[in-house]
């Protein structure tokens, strides 16, 4: 039985407000420009199965993250770094492990694990795990080092939504996508975020 489909992140994204990531109308313009902004990010409106459409949720409010990350200014840039802080906390760290420990060793049962978007993904996690990690700092924050951090986000998220989730789709078999997905309910009703 091919797995069951649901609306994928772009399909879904009004839906959602411009609170998702902490964004404010100041911070991130209107609901309207979050709207053209999430469209010219180019996020396919793929069908997302059902298994994974919990991890799409997610990339979905961390693209809203990216586009705020990529405008900050010297002005509120240590506002968008303790909102990029609570995402992290709240979400975006269990995400990460979820694709590592779940998703990924699934794939690479077929793919391999030197496979080139397993190897992209491990090394972006990597890299966004640093540059959050200089965030923790407590440093000053330059705003360039948001741009970059919103601009790396964003890329991952369209490589993820675009290229690996298809490949997963259709690499693994039915009962080998309903283990995963069944995984990832169980971990993430162990794991609610506040903002859920
Ligand atoms: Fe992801």
């Amino acid at each position: 039985m091919p797995p069951t489909r649901s609306e994928g992140p772009e399909a879904r994204h009004l839906a959602g407000s411009a609170s998702d990531a902490g964004a404010s109308p100041t911070a991130a313009g209107t609901d309207g420009d979050l709207e053209s902004l999430l469209h010219a990010s180019r996020v396919r409106a793929v069908q997302r199965s059902n298994e994974l459409a919990v991890l799409s949720r997610e990339h979905h409010v961390a693209l809203k993250l990216a586009l705020r990350l990529q405008r900050a200014t010297n002005v509120d840039a240590e506002t968008v770094r303790q909102a990029t802080l609570d995402f992290w906390r709240e979400e975006g760290r269990e995400h990460f492990r979820l694709e590592e420990e779940l998703l990924l060793p699934a794939f690479v049962r077929h793919a391999g694990a030197d496979d080139a978007d397993v190897v992209r993904v491990l090394v972006e996690h990597v890299d966004i795990r640093r540059r959050i990690g200089d965030l923790e700092t407590g440093a000053p924050v330059d705003s360039a080092a948001l741009h970059a951090l919103g601009e790396r986000l964003r890329d991952h998220v369209r490589h993820e939504e675009r290229t690996l989730f298809g490949r997963i789709e259709a690499a693994l078999n039915p009962e080998e996508l309903g283990a995963v997905g069944a995984a990832l309910q169980v971990a993430g009703e162990a794991h609610r975020p506040p903002r859920a």
